[in-house]
């Protein structure tokens, strides 16, 4: 983020990420649409800085109609901030705003400081906090592609700390032209070894096909971790810090009365994700691409959960996730104040549970509930085969989650649970002698084929 180096090679900003000895005075021109007052207006920026480790020892906040097109404040507010940054020395100042090029490079010339903005700190935070592999291909990807926009004022703020302001074509601008063909040859190196990751991640995903796969989304700390911890009994790192996750891990959860599933915990969004970030992120995402269903984690104790929940929707839209098999899991109600906020999100969402992954509250309903919707998309199936059907035995084993499994004579009777996927493949399993299928609300008896015969039983109508 401090760009006294702009050297963006192979280890691009990383470099220039260590901000935990800085001191920064926090800005924010808040969109007026999100009707926060001043004093709530940098709460989350408070929380992405101290995941930064930077010292925050002023704040400053502007409420106008829109930010200003040159310098984003006004230029009172901007003489007012001259002067805070003045007295406290700060080293950096950090706006909640994303700011065009041209705005940071007149704000860095007016204060003669590094001026950081909303995706430039997020960008570092996801850079300090990456740890796969992808991860950290994904997150130099987005800032290569952030900061090659912006390789005009890194130079022009090194040639004034260098004293080196004058000439029209200085070193800096040779050097601009210079960075900006290493950074394309690295970007296209990383697509395309991005795109390596990517394939092998579906292929993965997609191979799983046995057990449904529940997906936890969710605003940055609304205590998805914390939630799969409970659920699972999985040591997943928790922290209160934004984005203590970046990469997807995945973990076996029984709910009772359904099974085994899959759940998966993702990357933790934010307002104004960078949009490189965004679209890099999509592979990391592919799990709740590919989900049966989404728990949507929304910490209720948080007066923005409404907005934070909207986000969270929409950023979902934006990567191409169906968002309508989910769960909204009102996280951390025991720590709720308002409980008029948690009525408005049970009303808007048609599945809202309230929860607490702290202390369990919750936690076996919402088990009934993902259970319930889960069996949508999956059937039960009674069927007989001989005992010696390997072939079919180990089919199921991989695609199927057995339930119970009965020998009679040289047959064994099992009941599986299927993804509606696997019927028609059951349906022309020649070696399958007796199949009834169990749907929620009815059971079909699958039409004869021709090689499969069925039992002459009634239809019953137990629910999956
Ligand atoms: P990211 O990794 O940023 O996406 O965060 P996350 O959504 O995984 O949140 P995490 O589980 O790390 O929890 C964030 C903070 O909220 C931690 O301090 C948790 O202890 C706290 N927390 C989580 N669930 C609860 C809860 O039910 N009640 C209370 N009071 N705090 C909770």
């Amino acid at each position: 983020m401090l760009r006294r180096k702009p050297i963006p090679l192979a280890e691009p900003i990383r470099e220039n990420l260590k901000t935990s000895t800085r001191t920064a005075i926090l800005v924010s021109v808040p969109d007026p649409n999100r009707n926060l007052g001043k004093e709530r207006a940098l709460d989350e920026l408070q929380g992405l800085v101290k995941t930064a480790g930077v010292k925050v020892v002023g704040t400053l906040v502007q409420n106008r109609e829109r930010p200003h097109p040159a310098t984003c404040l006004g230029k009172g507010k901007l003489d007012e901030l001259r002067e805070l940054v003045d007295a406290t020395d700060a080293e950096l100042v950090i706006f909640d705003n994303n700011l065009t090029p041209s705005q940071g490079r007149n704000l860095e010339e007016e204060l003669q400081r590094i001026i950081v903005d909303r995706s430039e700190l997020i960008l570092d935070i996801f850079a300090t906090h990456a740890r796969t592999h992808e991860a950290k291909l994904q997150v130099e990807l987005a800032q290569l592609q952030y900061t090659r926009t912006r390789l005009k004022r890194m130079w022009t703020h090194l040639e004034r700390i260098e004293g080196g302001i004058g000439a029209s074509r200085g070193p800096g601008e040779k050097q601009i032209e210079t960075d900006r063909r290493l950074i394309d040859q690295r970007i296209s190196e990383l697509q395309v070894r991005l795109k390596e990751v990517e394939l092998r991640r579906e292929r993965m995903v997609g191979q799983r096909d046995s057990h449904a796969l529940v997906s936890l989304v969710g605003y940055t700390n609304a205590g998805k971790s914390t939630l799969m911890n409970a659920l699972t009994g999985a040591g997943v790192y928790v922290a209160d810090q934004l984005f203590a996750t970046l990469d997807t891990r995945t973990r076996k959860w029984t709910i009772p009365g359904f099974g085994g599933v899959l759940l998966s915990d993702t990357v933790g969004f934010v307002r104004d994700l960078p949009h490189q970030l965004v679209a890099s992120f999509k592979s990391t995402l592919e799990e709740a691409r590919q989900a049966d269903l989404l728990l949507h984690v929304v910490d209720a104790s948080n007066p923005e959960a409404e907005e934070q929940a909207a986000t969270v929707e929409e950023v979902l839209g934006e990567i191409g996730v169906e968002i309508k098999n989910s769960i909204l899991v009102l996280n951390k109600i025991d720590a709720v104040q308002d409980r008029g906020l948690v009525d408005v999100l049970r009303a808007k969402y048609a599945h809202a549970i309230t929860v607490s992954a702290r202390d369990g509250t919750g936690l076996a309903r919402l088990g009934e509930a993902a259970s319930e919707l889960l069996s949508d998309g999956f059937v039960e199936v009674d069927l007989e085969t001989s005992a010696g059907n390997g072939r079919l035995l180990s089919f199921l084993a991989e695609h199927a989650n057995v339930l119970d499994r009965q020998y009679e004579d040289s047959n064994v009777i099992l009941k599986c649970r299927v993804s509606r996927n696997w019927l028609p493949r059951l349906q022309s399993e020649a070696s399958i002698s007796k199949i009834t299928i169990r749907a929620p609300a009815e059971t079909t008896l699958l039409a004869p084929a021709t090689t499969v015969q069925f039992e002459n039983s009634p239809p019953t109508t137990d629910p999956v």
